[in-house]
C-alpha cells in the first residue's frame, strides 16, 4: 500500500491522499453554551481531493483538541460556484466579538480572476463547523483598477481599527513592486479601498498570503490581532510567489497613515528574514485564546519529482504549529517553537551529557531507530581553540561553501539525522562558526541535504544563514525527526530550518543518529536529550452514510 510508504510521516499533519497546500482560515473556536463547551482547533487547507498533483483545489478540512491528533472533516468548500470554479484559494478567519466566524477567501473565477468572497459557518452552535455557507452576493471585492486580474489574493484575518472597522490586507503587484492593498470594511459586505499600501517593496513581485499581526514587546504571550499600543511590534510575512519562501519584516504599524515602516530600513529595504531556510511556504498565524499564543503554520512541499508523488499517492506535509514570539534578546528575530502539545507525544528518553566530540570525529548515539525524535542538543565548542583561530574575512554561506565536508577551524559539528550504519546517507544538522578579521565569531546554521538520499530525482540542496549567538549563550538545536522530515530549531527558534529527505536506506529500524564534528582544530562538547516519539492519531472520518 503506497500510502503507507515510509515517507509518509507520522506525527505531522496530512491528509490520507492527494494534494495538499496551503494553510488557511485557521482559528481557535469554541463552541457556545455551557453545556456543549468544547475547544477544538479547526484547521483548513489547500486541497485538491482527486490527484496527488495540484489541480483545482477546494478546502480541506480537520478539527483537534491539542494541535497534535486530529479527525479529518468533510470539505469545508468546494468550487460550485461561478466566483470559486477554478479553485476556492486562501483565505482567513476572523472571530468577531459576538462569538460568530466569517471568512474571506479568494476565488477564482470563471474567467481566472482572483475575487474575494464571504462565507460563514451555516450552523454556529455545531463545534465542528461541518457545513458552510457562501454569501448569495459574492464576490464581495474584484482587482481594483490598476491590478491585473491574476495578481489579487489570500484575504488576511481582519483586525479592529480604532474607528470600529475591520482592516483587511490583500496581496498583490504593480509590474515587479510587491504590495499589500489594504480595505475598510464594518460588515465584510462592503469595503473602502484605502490609498496607498501597506508595504511596497521594488523587485519582489508577487505577495502570496500576507500575513500582518502584532506581538508583545514586553510579555512572553501572543497577541489578538486587533492589539495595537506602543507595547507591541508589528510583523509583516509574504511568500514571494517568484523565489517560494516566507520573509517577515519586524516593525510599526501606523494606523491612520495606514502604512507599516520597518525597524531597520537599512537591512530591511527588501524584505527581512525567513521564517524557515528550508522548505516552508505560505505559512500563516493565528491567535489562540485558549491559550494566549501566536500560532503559525505552514506548508512544507515535497521536494521530490511529480512522478513520486503520483506514485506514493501524496504531496504534502504541514509543519508541527510553532509558537511566535518576539526575540526580547535580539529585537530583530522572531523565535519560532514547536507548540508544547508535541511534547505529549514524547515516549522514553536518552541523556548523554558532556560528550566530547573531537575534531574530526563521528560519535553514534545509542538510541535505537531514529526515525521519530525529540531532539535537544547543546554544543560548547573548546574556548582556547575558539580563542586561538586566526581571523578572516568571512564569505562563508550554508548554500555555497561545500556543506558538511568543508572543514573550517570551528565548524561544522552538529548532528547526521535519518543516517544509515555506514553513513551513506546522512542529513547533518549543523553550526558552523567562522571568526572575522575583527575577531568576531559569526555563527552559521545550516543543514546538508547533499548526502540525504541514494535516490537521484529529490532536491539535495543546502540550507542554512546566519543566527545570532548572544554573549554567554552555548549553541543550542532543538530538532524534530519524523521520517522524512527534519525541523530543525537554532538558539530557542530563532533560525529554523525544515529539511524534506527521500533516505532509502536509513529508513525505520536502520536509520541512525550521530554527533559529528567536522572542525579542524576545535574540540566540542556535547549535551542531549532525546526522546522517542509516538505517533499522532490522524483519523478519517467515519462515513456514516454507507449504507452499502
Ligand atoms: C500560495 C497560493 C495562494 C493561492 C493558493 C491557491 O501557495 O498560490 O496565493 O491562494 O496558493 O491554491
Amino acid at each position: 500500500n503506497s500510502m503507507l510508504s515510509w515517507q509518509r510521516t507520522s506525527f505531522h499533519f496530512q491528509p490520507e491522499m492527494n494534494w495538499m497546500n496551503d494553510p488557511n482560515g485557521k482559528s481557535h473556536l469554541f463552541s457556545f453554551g455551557p453545556l456543549f463547551y468544547k475547544g477544538w482547533y479547526h484547521f483548513f487547507y489547500q486541497y485538491n481531493p482527486l490527484a496527488a498533483v495540484y489541480g483545482k483545489i477546494v478546502w480541506g478540512h480537520a478539527v483537534s483538541k491539542d494541535l497534535i491528533h486530529w479527525l479529518h472533516l468533510p470539505l469545508a468548500m468546494v468550487a460550485d460556484q461561478t466566483y470559486d470554479t477554478n479553485g476556492v484559494w486562501t483565505g482567513s478567519a476572523t472571530l468577531l466579538p459576538d462569538g460568530k466566524i466569517v471568512m474571506l477567501y479568494t476565488g477564482s473565477d470563471t474567467e481566472s480572476v482572483q475575487v474575494q468572497n464571504l462565507a460563514y459557518p451555516a450552523n454556529h452552535s455545531d463545534p465542528l463547523l461541518i457545513n458552510w455557507v457562501k454569501y448569495d452576493a459574492n464576490p464581495v471585492l474584484v482587482p481594483p483598477p490598476g491590478i491585473l486580474s491574476k495578481d489579487f489574493r489570500d484575504p488576511t484575518t481582519a483586525w479592529l481599527t480604532s474607528e470600529g472597522k475591520w482592516r483587511i490586507t490583500i496581496g498583490s503587484k504593480i509590474n515587479k513592486t510587491g504590495i499589500a492593498l489594504v480595505y475598510d470594511t464594518k460588515d465584510f459586505i462592503n469595503y473602502e479601498k484605502l490609498d496607498g499600501y501597506l508595504r511596497a517593496v521594488d523587485g519582489t513581485g508577487m505577495w502570496e498570503c500576507v500575513d500582518f499581526f502584532p506581538v508583545s514587546k514586553t510579555e512572553e504571550k501572543g497577541l489578538d490581532t486587533s492589539v495595537n499600543s506602543l507595547d507591541v511590534k508589528h510583523v509583516m510575512k509574504v511568500s514571494l510567489d517568484d523565489d517560494r519562501h516566507d520573509y517577515y519584516t519586524i516593525g510599526t504599524y501606523h494606523e491612520k497613515n495606514v502604512t507599516f515602516i520597518p525597524d531597520d530600513t537599512e537591512l530591511d529595504v527588501g524584505i527581512g528574514l525567513r521564517y524557515d531556510y528550508g522548505v516552508y511556504y505560505a505559512a500563516k498565524t493565528f491567535y489562540d485564546q485558549n491559550k494566549n499564543r501566536r500560532v503559525l503554520w505552514g506548508w512544507i512541499g515535497e521536494s521530490d519529482s511529480e512522478a513520486a508523488d503520483v506514485q506514493k499517492g501524496w504531496a504534502s506535509v504541514q509543519s508541527i504549529p510553532r509558537m511566535i514570539l518576539l526575540d526580547k534578546k535580539t529585537d530583530t528575530h522572531l523565535l519560532q517553537w514547536p507548540v508544547e502539545e508535541i511534547d505529549s507525544l514524547r515516549l522514553n528518553s536518552y541523556e548523554f551529557n558532556h560528550v566530547t566530540v573531537q575534531a574530526g570525529s563521528v560519535v553514534p548515539l545509542d538510541i535505537g531507530a531514529a526515525t521519530q525524535l525529540d531532539i535537544m542538543a547543546e554544543f560548547e565548542i573548546d574556548k582556547e581553540a575558539l580563542e586561538k583561530a586566526t581571523g578572516s574575512n568571512v564569505t562563508f554561506s550554508c548554500s555555497s561553501s561545500g556543506g558538511a565536508v568543508h572543514r573550517g577551524a570551528l565548524g561544522p559539528f552538529g548532528l547526521l539525522v535519518l543516517a544509515d550504519d555506514r553513513l551513506s546517507e546522512q542529513t547533518p544538522v549543523y553550526f558552523y562558526i567562522a571568526k572575522g578579521s575583527d575577531g568576531n565569531l559569526k555563527t552559521f546554521f545550516c543543514n546538508d541535504q547533499s548526502r540525504s538520499s541514494e535516490a537521484s530525482d529529490v532536491n539535495k540542496e543546502i540550507y542554512g544563514s546566519m543566527v545570532p549567538v548572544l554573549k554567554g549563550e552555548n549553541l543550542s538545536l532543538r530538532v524534530l525527526v519524523d521520517h522524512s522530515i527534519i525541523e530543525s530549531f537554532a538558539q530557542g527558534g530563532r533560525t529554523v530550518i525544515t529539511s524534506r529527505v527521500y533516505p532509502t536506506k536509513a529508513i525505520y529500524g536502520a536509520a541512525k543518529l550521530f554527533l559529528f564534528n567536522n572542525a579542524t582544530e576545535a574540540g566540542v562538547g556535547a549535551s542531549l536529550r532525546i526522546w522517542q516519539m509516538n505517533s499522532a492519531f490522524i483519523r478519517p472520518y467515519p462515513n456514516l452514510d454507507d449504507k452499502s
